[in-house]
């Protein structure tokens, strides 16, 4: 691994025991936006993953590496910095064909063109530098490779201080550290205008094919009537872009 030259974001939110048991409950329950409102858009977005090389940035428990493999993907390399998660990924994973690093993103170091798909789900926001990340996975990317990412909607990132379900935004043009509360205080984020994303994509060098934001869909809101705010104001950005081919 290269550990020289990068910005990392010293946050370890995820090894706090506290906010590790409140957010893993709410994910276990399946209560939050992920399986409503991200995972359907998310997947569809995906290139076919038949023998893909895959790598998962921010894979919390694992759970995407392993839908990953379930579509065909020939290996996925789990990437998260939070040893709680790191331990749950390895113990919830029975699959030769996932392996996990317990890492920072920014400090992940692989050979160029190597890998077929890098994705990230709602980890980004979680991201100081941005754009040497982005620069960085481009370059594992082999030309036509995919990058797919979801995070939280800058509509949701920019004013937290607003409460958890805004439907009003508020200091959206400054972007930057946002202290939150999500099950303990101290939960550091970053806001990141949505142009300032896509720009950074694109000055990866990468070609942004689609950018989503998703609402719940109609079946999740029969059966969950709460999630109605966020067919008001988006709760997650998804994008993805390609590695253009030589011309
Ligand atoms: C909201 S969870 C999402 C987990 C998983 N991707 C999913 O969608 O189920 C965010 C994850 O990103 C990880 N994370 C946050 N910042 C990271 C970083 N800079 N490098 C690697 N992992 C990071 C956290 O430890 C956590 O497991």
């Amino acid at each position: 691994m290269g550990w020289h030259n990068v910005s990392v974001s010293m946050q370890n939110i995820y090894d706090d025991e506290v906010f590790f048991a409140g957010y893993q409950a709410m994910r276990d329950a399946r209560s939050g936006i992920n399986e409503a409102v991200k995972q359907p858009a998310f997947l569809a977005l995906l290139p076919p993953l038949d023998d893909a090389v895959v790598v998962d940035l921010g894979c919390g428990d694992g759970q995407l590496c392993r839908v990953l493999v379930d579509k065909g993907a020939k290996s996925v390399l789990g990437v998260d910095h939070s040893a709680r998660m790191f331990a749950l990924a390895e113990k919830r994973t029975v699959d030769d064909r996932v392996r996990y690093l317990k890492s920072f993103a920014e400090q992940v170091t692989l050979p160029a063109s190597s890998v077929d798909l890098v994705t990230s789900s709602l980890a980004l926001h979680y991201v100081a530098d941005l754009p040497p990340l982005l620069e960085r996975l481009a370059t594992w990317l082999r030309p036509g490779g995919w990058f797919v990412a979801s995070m939280e909607h800058p509509v949701v990132t920019a004013a937290p201080e607003l409460g958890s379900h805004p439907c009003i935004v508020d200091n959206y043009a400054s972007e930057g550290e946002r202290d939150t509360t999500w099950y303990v205080e101290g939960v550091v984020k970053y806001h990141r205008r949505i142009s300032t994303i896509i720009n950074g994509v694109i000055d990866a060098g990468l070609a942004i094919r689609r950018v989503i934001e998703p609402t719940p869909t109609t079946e999740s809101l029969v059966q969950r009537p709460n999630l109605d705010h966020y067919g008001r104001l988006p709760a997650v950005l998804i994008l993805a872009a390609t590695k253009p081919l030589p011309r």
